[in-house]
């Protein structure tokens, strides 16, 4: 049979991981962070994976990728290498959108994501990343947007990143995003995309919105 997918797009600092981890939880379903892949590529890359092999797409068989889709229990590695802290630093946060704007990287991580939802050992998906309403997975159940003034944004992506001072991370997020858009339209959602403006929802209101949504497109679908 095949497994529900929850499909969630969103900018940096929308909230879109810790909502969609509370909301597989919820639902009994699997969670997977697809940014943390485009993120142990860039690892990878200033770690002993050459730009240039990536940049003509050879680099397949020297990334050996894995990633937990249990909520509870989050961890990334990258061959033997604990990745899940080391992923998370601003350098990697510089280094991910030059990796990301590659397009046979985009394939290989349409690939691979769609490789780890079916083989999760759980009937459903909340998957979530820049371009999953519109390139993975356009024929989810349900597609969400999630989004948030940029100010809300920087004011949650901050706290996150406390090592950072404030104003690296106003500059951080405002260019990644910007960087990241010519990629892949996250900020208005496609058609068949439900956008959730969480500007004024706190954590909790946020995922009672999120899955009232998904049940209502989940019925929907099954008709
Ligand atoms: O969500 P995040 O900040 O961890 O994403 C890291 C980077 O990967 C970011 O630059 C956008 C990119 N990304 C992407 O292009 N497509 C995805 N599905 C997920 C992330």
């Amino acid at each position: 049979m095949s497994k529900v997918i929850v499909a969630i797009d969103g900018p940096a600092g929308s909230g879109k991981s810790s909502v969609s981890k509370q909301v597989a939880r919820e639902f009994g379903f699997a969670y997977l962070d697809t940014g943390a892949a485009y993120r142990a590529l860039a690892w990878a890359t200033l770690n002993g994976l050459s730009f240039e092999r990536l940049a003509a797409n050879d680099f397949e068989t020297d990334f050996e990728y894995s990633i937990s889709t249990d909520p509870d229990n989050f961890w990334v590695r990258v061959g033997e290498h604990d990745v899940t802290e080391a992923i998370r630093t601003s350098l990697i946060s510089e280094t991910v959108s030059s990796v990301a704007a590659l397009s046979h990287v985009r394939d290989f991580m349409k690939r691979l994501t769609k490789k780890i939802v079916d083989e999760c050992p759980y009937d459903g998906a909340i998957v979530e990343g820049r371009d999953i309403t519109t390139v993975v997975f356009p024929d989810a159940q349900s597609r969400l947007l999630l989004t948030a003034s940029e100010e809300v944004r920087l004011q949650r992506r901050s706290k996150e990143l406390s090592a950072d001072s404030a104003s690296a991370v106003v500059n951080q997020v405002s260019k990644r995003d910007e960087t990241d858009s010519k990629i892949v339209d996250f900020m208005n959602a496609a058609v068949g995309v439900t956008l959730i403006d969480s500007s004024n929802l706190d954590f909790d209101q946020t995922v009672s919105v999120m899955i009232a949504q998904i049940k209502a497109d989940l019925k929907a679908s099954a008709q």
